[in-house]
């Protein structure tokens, strides 16, 4: 495709946004129902989302705090603990409050202390959730203080997925925000129930961009950007039009303070700049007829959901976007914020 000026495809969804809650809620979910459709909800909200009554309340706070006129619909997932009950699962699940839940590893990340502490002692809830049809959506990075923090995720691939898939064949899972070749190469080989969702950050970012200059706090998420060799295999699972991949933005808000400091905590806001992002990664790649099927189809097509009516247009051309957003008192940076994006939308 020859230096194309625009391009429409139907409107896209996001497969993994954090839009916290409160006034931090109001002021980020404005950027992410300016782009898409729908979004899967991460439930690591402090006390965390384990209960479809606290799903379905969160569900309304986000509906409550869309702006005039938006149709964005958020689809709520299930935070699993040591002793998460699998009728509670089945019952939000049935009742249409969840559409997923979620793995953390406990401690893996931000808010996942609560998290799962041995996979034997969810076992019952797997096979629940295998017999109802319902996503498990992983972070893949293993919590063995001894494993390098780059090699976590490929250490987390090679120990954990196998006999999690062997042990719960009918399950299917997505395997959040890949960093690696060995990710992608392993949700590849389990393609018929597997599926993975890759960031904007990801894609344009390697590990020495944390240190470009000196110490990018704004750039330190989780799993933690890996090696050139992995960021150039991820721009081709994304863009290579594979069905097991999709778009995931993970964006990831804080306050400024919360990461411009002695212990920063993980996370990247890319709300605002993720979809001119993820074109101009087609762009360079000569893959903007793939991009429908990574933003659009892809993802609604795994969850058994219909793709959107509408459509979105992008352009070439530089959009000026905020390089931070005020939250409160605070200020929140944007992930390739304050400079131009090199493709805008509308
Ligand atoms: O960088 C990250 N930030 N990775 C995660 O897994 C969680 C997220 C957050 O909630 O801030
Ligand atoms: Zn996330």
């Amino acid at each position: 495709m020859p230096n194309t000026e625009h391009i429409t495809i139907r409107q896209p969804d996001d497969w993994h946004v954090h839009l916290r809650d409160g006034a931090m809620l109001r002021a980020v979910l404005p950027w992410t129902a300016a782009q898409f459709a729908r979004g899967i909800i991460m439930p690591n909200l402090t006390p965390p989302v384990t209960t479809a009554s606290a799903a379905a309340a969160y569900r309304d706070r986000i509906l409550a705090a869309r702006p005039e006129g938006s149709t964005f619909q958020p689809l709520m997932t299930c935070y699993l603990t040591d002793s998460t009950d699998p009728d509670e699962v089945e019952r939000g699940h049935a009742g249409g409050i969840w559409v997923a839940a979620k793995l953390y590893p406990a401690g893996a990340t931000t808010n996942a202390h609560h998290g799962v502490t041995d996979l034997a002692r969810i076992r019952a809830v797997l096979e629940r959730m295998e017999r109802i049809g319902m996503p498990l959506l992983i972070h893949g990075e293993t919590t063995d203080p001894e494993v390098d923090i780059f090699d976590r995720e490929a250490v987390f691939v090679e120990r954990i997925l196998p006999p999690l898939l062997k042990a719960h064949p009918g399950l299917k899972v997505v395997l959040e925000h890949v960093t690696t070749i060995e990710a992608a190469d392993f949700v590849r080989a389990h393609a018929s129930r597997m599926a993975a969702t890759i960031t904007p950050h990801h894609l344009l970012i390697n590990r020495t961009s944390l240190f470009q200059g000196g110490i990018r706090p704004h750039l330190y998420c989780l799993p933690i950007a890996k090696r050139e060799r992995h960021r150039l295999a991820l721009r081709k699972a994304a863009t290579g039009g594979e069905a097991c991949f999709f778009l995931g933005t993970d964006t990831a808000p804080h306050p400024a303070g919360a990461k411009e400091t002695a212990c920063g905590c993980a996370g990247c806001f890319v709300g605002p700049t993720a979809l001119q992002c993820y074109t101009q990664v087609f762009d360079e790649e000569g893959a903007l007829d793939k991009l429908e099927l990574f933003a659009s189809r892809n993802g609604p097509n795994f969850y058994g959901l219909p793709i959107n009516e509408g459509t979105l247009t992008l352009r070439r051309g530089n959009t000026r976007m905020p390089e931070e957003i005020a939250v409160g008192g605070d200020r929140v940076v944007v992930f390739r914020g304050g400079g131009e994006t090199a493709w805008s939308i509308g």
